[in-house]
């Protein structure tokens, strides 16, 4: 049963990472990722997720498992005065599965989040301003 699990998992990875993030993502970011002003920006983000280049994981890593505050533009607006929580209560197999789907299906980066990566950040979560620094980077 096990071997049979393993087989199927990639047919049903991708809906279950969108089913991931729909449940985890979606109240705050909208179906699809697509946000909404005055609760939470767009993960649908070409300017920024192509921007951010080899470190967009270790960009969603940091956001994922440390949260986010601070002033950012996005999609053409300010998101002002809002506190994303940490999701690092999530299993690292779920984080794994929603990065890919917003790395992969929402903006086509061609990048997956690493394990090691994600260990790494568990181990030393980034500062809000250190990620926003990082943000920076992509502008
Ligand atoms: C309770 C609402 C909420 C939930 C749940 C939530 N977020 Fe967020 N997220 C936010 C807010 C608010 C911000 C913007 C914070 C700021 O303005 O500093 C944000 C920012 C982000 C950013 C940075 C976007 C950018 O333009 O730089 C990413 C990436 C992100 N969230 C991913 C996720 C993922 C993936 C999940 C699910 C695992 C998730 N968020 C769950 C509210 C939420």
């Amino acid at each position: 049963l096990g071997l049979a699990l393993l087989l199927v998992a990639p047919v049903v990875a991708q809906d279950a990472a969108e089913a991931l993030f729909e449940d985890n993502c979606g109240a705050c970011h909208q179906s699809g990722g697509v946000g909404l002003p005055g609760l939470a920006p767009p993960l649908v983000d070409a300017q920024l997720w192509a921007g951010l280049g080899e470190e967009a994981p270790k960009y969603l890593a940091g956001v994922m498992l440390g949260g986010l505050s601070g002033t950012i533009e996005a999609g053409g607006q300010s998101y002002i005065g809002l506190v994303m929580p940490t999701q690092g209560e999530l299993a690292d197999a779920d984080l794994i599965a929603i990065a890919d789907y917003v790395l992969n299906d929402l903006n086509q980066t061609g990048l997956t989040l690493d394990p090691a990566l994600l260990a790494q950040t568990r181990a030393a979560i980034p500062s809000h301003k250190t990620l926003r620094d990082l943000r920076k980077t992509a502008f």
